[in-house]
This record gives C-alpha cells, structure tokens and sequence, in this order.
C-alpha cells in the first residue's frame, strides 16, 4: 500500500498537481480545504479544452466533468414536485428504468396554497433526497413564474400571482432540497408567463414591474435561499434572450444579488456563442431543441459554448477570464454536490415522504363555497355518494411537459372516496371524457360523450350528494407546458354536464382539480365548490380526509379567480399585451397583477388572491403596531387577536397588506407584506405577531434605479384575504 501511495504521490506531483503536505492529497481532493481553495485548485490544473466541456451538455441531462481529474459529471433531472423517470442519453425518451418510480408530490400551486413555509421546508427535504437518491446532482426547480394570466400552461408549476407569497414559499423548498447535496434550480428566470411563442416572444415591460412584481421571487431564491443554480428562460427581454441576457444575468444576478452557482439554460433557450459567452451563460443545456423536440442532427460539440466557444478563446476574441468564471461557477456547483464531503445518501419513496406529500395536499386544498354545512361529510352524513367526472379517476401526475412523472403509485379522487366511505356507498360516472392522446381534440366524438353525459345524470338522479370531480387536466392546450389554454372555461362540456346534473338533483359540490382558475357559470347554484390542485401520489387520500372532515380545511388561492377573463389585468389591453404579436409583447398592466388588479380598478373576482374556507370560523381583533410612527431602516411589530370561534380545530393564513395612499408614483391599492398560518383549537384565542420591514414598502424608483421609501403615511391592514380586510392601522414613515 505504502508503495501504491507513493507512486500515486509522483504521478500527481508529475503532473504538477499542488500536493497537499500531511494528505499527499491535491488540494482540490482533500474534503478539509475550502470550497474556494478546491475550486482555484482545480481550475489552475484544467486545460482550455476542459473549461469549455463544462459549459455545456453531454447529453440530454448531464454535462461533462473533468475525466482526467476525477472531477465529476453532472447529472440533472426535473421536476419541481416529483423526480422525473431516467430519460435516455440522447433523445426524450424514457430510458425504461424499473427503478425510477417516484413519489409525487403537490403541484407547487398548492405548496403554495398552504402558506405555510415549514411545510415547504418538509417538502424541500423529501424531494431532495429522492434527487439524491436517484443520483441527480441538480434538481430542476422550482419554479416561481408569477401568475399573470390564466391561460398560461404552466400555472400549475408556479406559486401564484404575489411575489411576497412566493419569495417566502419558495426559500424553505430551496434550502430542505440543498441539504442533500442536490441544488435546486430556480427556474425560469424570467418572465416566462405564458408559454404561446415562448421560445422567442420578446417581453417588454417597465423596471417597476420588472422588479417589483416578476424578480422578487428570484431575489429570494438567491439571497434568501442560497441556491446553487437558476434556470434561464427561453422568452427574451427587451431584446436579448434570458439564458444570456447582460441586465439579468451580468448586472442583476452576479452583481446585484450576488449570485455565484451557476446559470443554466433552459433546453433549447441558447441562441448565440458571443451573446452565451459575454452575457452570463454557464451550462448550455438541450440546445437546438425546444424542451419538448427532439435532438436535431448537431452534435454536442456543436454547442454554442462548446467549438465556437473554444475556436472563440483560442483566436482571443474573449479574455480566458470569461470562461474561468464559468468553470469555477461549475466548479463550485460540483464542489457543493457530487465532491461535498458527507453528502447524505438520500430515500426514494418512503412512508414519510407520502406523509409530507399527503400533508401538503390536505393544507393546501382550498374550500371556495359550503354553503349549509355541506361539507365537512363525516362518513354515514350521506348514504349514497354519486362521484361524476374523469378527473376522479385519471392520473394527473403524468403529462404536463417536463414534471411529467413516473410515479409509484397515485391514490385517485375516487380511490380515496371509496376508501373513506366504503364502496357500498360511492357510486361513480364518468360524466364526459377528454380524450386519450397529449394532443386531445377539443371535442371528442360526440358519441361517448352522450354516453357518458346521460349516464350520469341518470345516475345522479337518487343520490344524497354528488361529488362532481372535474376541472382541468395534464393535456396539452389545458394545464401543461409548451402551450397556453385556449378557453377560460371548463373543458369537455363539464359546464352542460354540471347544469344538466343540477336539474335533477340540487345537492352537487364540485371539486375541481387544475392548476387555474376557471369561469364558473354555476357557481351561485351549487352549494360547495373545493379547489383541489394536482396533488401527487396522495392526492385521493388528502381529498377524501378533507371532505370528510378528518381534515379541517386551511388552504387560501395564491391567485385570483376572474369571473370572467377580461376582467384580468393582462387581457384588458389587447393583444399586445397577451398573448403578444407573436414577436413583442407588452406587459401594459405593469405593477397591477392579480388582485393589485382587481384592487384597484375595484372589479370583483369570482374568488379573491388568499380566500379560503374552514369548518370552523375565526375573530380578528384590531391590528396594532408596536408605534405610530418609524424611520426607514426600522421593522415594524404588528399585532392583533385570532379567535377559533367555531367547534373544531383549524388553522388560518392571516394576512397583511401595505398600501402608501398618497405616494408620488402609482402604487396598487395594497400589497401582501406579510402572512402566517396560526392553527388554533375550537375557542382558542392566540395573540397574533407579524414583522414588516420599513424597507420592504419601497418602490422601485426608476428615476434613481433603486428602491424608495417615501416619508409619509402608510397603512396596514390585516385581512383574511385579499377582499376581506378585518381592519387597519396609519403609521408614518419618517
Ligand atoms: C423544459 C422546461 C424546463 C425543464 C427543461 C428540461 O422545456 O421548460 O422547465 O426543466 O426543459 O426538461
């Protein structure tokens, strides 16, 4: 052994590696040196050829390591709630594994919806250590696109329409995936709102949006959050595509924030070497592609940042010191997963890991409407239970693009029912179908249809209540990537469906299950309505619990639900503004998003940004601080009383809005500052307390491109949702 070791030691020395005295180890091997000292070891060893190879693929979901070096290669995987299947080395195919069978989780809209960090710390740790296990080194999520408009496709995957909401949601995901040595990802930076033309569509908007509505979340993930990648987005801004955009990436991220892991492409979302090179890139992934085609006859080493990058540095058209950013950004992303000492060992689908997922789903389903006790339905409440719909019985963690899943198991809607109830007393019809394939006809045939419609109303008929499960499902056209909706309403004639059903029996709740609000024609006839998201493997468990009673419902909506689509903030101005002329768009709205819409220009949502329902009730006393008046680098104490003054234990998401009514700029009527779920047992009073910093009621002044807090009054409000506000204090900055 003694001889091995000392030969290791000359070959290492011979190849002039820095040898690590008491070790013999070189530097950038010897788990005890810094994370820094290793990556300066390693890089002053690398070759120009082996910085370039680790700025781009190797395949559809690694990039290259260092060989020679026994640097490792690393290897990433989607989704934001569940571990993809393996896909092939070099196509979109699924690479037939059999031991890739993941547990889903909670589509991020109701991680969202719970407004509870803890549990998106929980959620975080589970799924890490299922990347972990999986052997996955970047985890690609979350993402935290800001709900602009409810017909992008990818609503599901985001934390709604608040940037506050989601930069606090999003940091506890980022730092429970971190801990087993796997990076998130946040992802798409930015301003990936819709997806019709995304790999192009230029958006322009105003700084005040650009920064106060579409970064914050990026913001956090960074500053907050530490994480270790961000994902740059196929759209562009204001002229240069985000995976290499010099304001996003050179001057916002690396310089302003800080930022220093490394920034990879979306699939497909590089365009050019010199742009790639200059303007921030690190890891150019899937080019040629758009994320969802498959691989066009170049090769790898035809990669924007691969020959012509290298062919770029050999004739000096770029400094060295632009490819030694990236590689130690690489670098340190690798130091930080594959090569960190005592990198845990990660679990793949365990009891716990149902157990957060279930929790998830249970605290962030939302009860939108219960009129008359409907719910909660203990089990004997109703005898004979009618279920009517496909989306009780179809999967919903396969499709939807990227976070498509391959999952271990997945408990349905009428799965769980029949668990809870007992199969004597759950009846189910179908009620319409959407069709078999991705790219389902908008109508199918009529003659299932008729089928299935008539059966279901025949069968609702002598039911005590009837479940309607339905809503929006993974297919294209609905809620899934690479194409927006085409319609605001319910899909498949579920709306004739729901009618025809109430015709003959009044006693319908409908739960929907989609990632976006939908027009509801029948809402004032039904007397209970549930938001139920795509909610993984234990979504039946969690909805059956929840209707039942076993669970007191806590969830609030992370976005507005329009009662009609007009009356959203980007479809009020045209074309331009949404869906774009298919090479500009124009974000015409500006700061006034979701309810700061709807808030403003006083239009009534169908369902209001944080609104939720429990089966219990709760008191807010009035909202004090801690005094009248503060200066700017101050945090103000808020607090206020909440009663339990119902009969069962819940928890609520109280709320805290911000307004400056008379500032010199234009400011939204009020803005979520702060939140905290409080779970209170039946007669329990808690005394409530919230911290605002001063500092976070600012602007983003333009004139002066950096943020203003103007002396003045300002007003806080604590609310139960965003159209529910119990009361307000005046305080004055100074
Ligand atoms: C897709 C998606 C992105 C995903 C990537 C890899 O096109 O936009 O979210 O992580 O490509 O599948």
């Amino acid at each position: 052994m003694k001889r091995f070791k000392t030969a290791l030691l000359c070959l290492l020395v011979g190849a002039g590696l820095q040898v690590n005295a008491q070790s013999k180890k070189p530097v950038y091997l010897d788990d005890r040196m810094s994370i820094e000292q290793r990556v300066e070891s390693a890089l002053s060893l690398m070759t120009l050829e082996e910085k370039v190879a680790l700025c781009h693929a190797q395949s559809k979901f690694s990039s290259h390591g260092v060989p020679r070096l026994g640097i490792p290669e690393i290897w990433m995987s989607d989704g934001p709630h569940g571990v993809r299947e393996e896909i092939q080395w070099d196509s979109w195919g699924n690479a037939g594994f059999t031991n890739d069978s993941c547990t889903a989780y909670p589509a991020l809209t109701c991680l969202a919806a719970t407004f509870n960090p803890s549990l998106s710390l929980a959620y975080g740790v589970a799924i890490g250590e299922e990347a972990r296990y999986r052997r996955k080194d970047i985890l690609l999520g979350p993402g935290v696109n800001i709900y602009r408009t409810p017909m992008n496709g990818r609503n599901f995957e985001y934390m709604g329409e608040d940037p506050y909401l989601a930069s606090i949601m999003v940091v506890p995901y980022i730092k429970g995936v971190q801990q087993s040595g796997v990076a998130a990802c946040v992802k798409h930076y930015a301003l990936n709102n819709q997806e019709e033309w995304r790999g192009h569509i230029n958006v322009n908007l105003s700084d005040r949006a650009l920064y106060e509505i579409y970064l914050p979340a990026f913001k956090a993930a960074v500053e907050e959050g530490q994480v270790w990648s961000i994902m740059g987005s196929y759209n562009q801004l204001r002229g240069q595509h985000c995976c290499h955009n010099d304001l996003l990436l050179n001057k916002i991220l690396k310089t302003d924030w800080k930022f220093d892991g490394a920034v990879v492409t979306d699939w497909g979302g590089a365009h050019d070497t010199k742009q790639a090179a200059l303007n921030g890139l690190d890891i150019e992934m899937g080019s040629y592609t758009n994320g969802l085609s498959s691989k066009a006859t170049f090769g790898y080493e035809d990669y924007f940042l691969a020959r012509p990058f290298l062919d770029m540095l050999k004739k000096g058209e770029a400094p060295v010191s632009v490819v030694d950013d990236k590689a130690r950004r690489v670098l340190r992303l690798i130091f930080r997963t594959a090569m960190t000492p005592n990198r845990p060992y990660g679990r793949f689908v365990c009891a716990d890991h149902s157990e957060t997922a279930r929790k998830v789903a249970e605290e962030g389903i939302v009860l939108l409407k219960n009129d008359k006790q409907f719910f909660p339905a203990p089990v004997g409440k109703y005898q004979r239970i009618v279920v009517v719909g496909e989306n009780a019985t179809r999967s919903v963690t396969e499709g939807g693009g990227s976070s498509t899943l391959k999952v271990k198991y997945e408990v349905s809607p009428l799965q769980g029912l029949i668990a809870k109830y007992g199969k004597d007393h759950v009846v189910y019809a179908q009620g319409y179908a959407s069709g078999p394939s991705l790219y389902d006809r908008e109508e199918p045939s009529k003659l299932n249809t008729d089928s299935l419609f008539k059966a279901a109303v025949e069968t609702a008929k002598n039911a005590d209540v009837v479940y309607f499960v339905g809503g929006l499902n993974k297919n294209h056209f609905q809620d899934a990537e690479g194409g927006d909706r085409k319609t605001y309403n319910l899909p498949f004639e579920q709306d004739k469906l729901i009618e025809a059903i109430l015709k003959v029996n009044k006693n319908v709740a409908v739960i929907l299950i989609s990632g976006n609000a939908v027009a509801m024609p029948w809402e004032k006839a039904v007397p209970a309505i549930v938001q139920s998201w795509y909610l993984g493997s234990e979504g039946g468990n969690a909805i059956a619990n929840v209707l039942s009673g076993a669970v007191n419902p806590s969830g609030k909506l992370p976005f507005s639900f329009p009662k009609k689509l007009e009356d959203n903030a980007a479809h009020s101005f045209g074309r331009l503004s949404y869906p774009g002329d298919s090479i500009n768009q124009y974000y015409k709205e500006d700061i006034l998003v979701g309810y700061r819409w709807f808030d403003t220009k006083k239009i009534a949502p169908q369902f209001a940004f944080g609104y939720g329902l429990s089966y219990t009730s709760f008191e807010y006393g009035k909202i004090a601080t801690d005094k009248p008046a503060y200066k700017a680098d101050e945090t103000i104490k808020i607090s206020f009383t909440l009663k339990n003054t119902g009969k069962v234990d819940g928890a609520e998401a109280v709320q805290v809005y911000a307004s400056q009514p008379k500032a010199s700029v234009m400011r939204p009527a009020k803005e979520l500052k702060a939140f905290q779920k409080v779970f209170l047992k039946a007669g329990e009073t808690q005394t409530v307390s919230l911290e605002v910093k001063v500092k976070d009621m600012a602007f983003y002044n333009e004139k002066t491109m950096s943020w203003t807090v103007e002396p003045g009054e300002f007003v806080l409000r604590n609310a139960a949702s965003a159209a529910d506000v119990k009361s307000s204090v005046s305080i004055q900055i100074k």
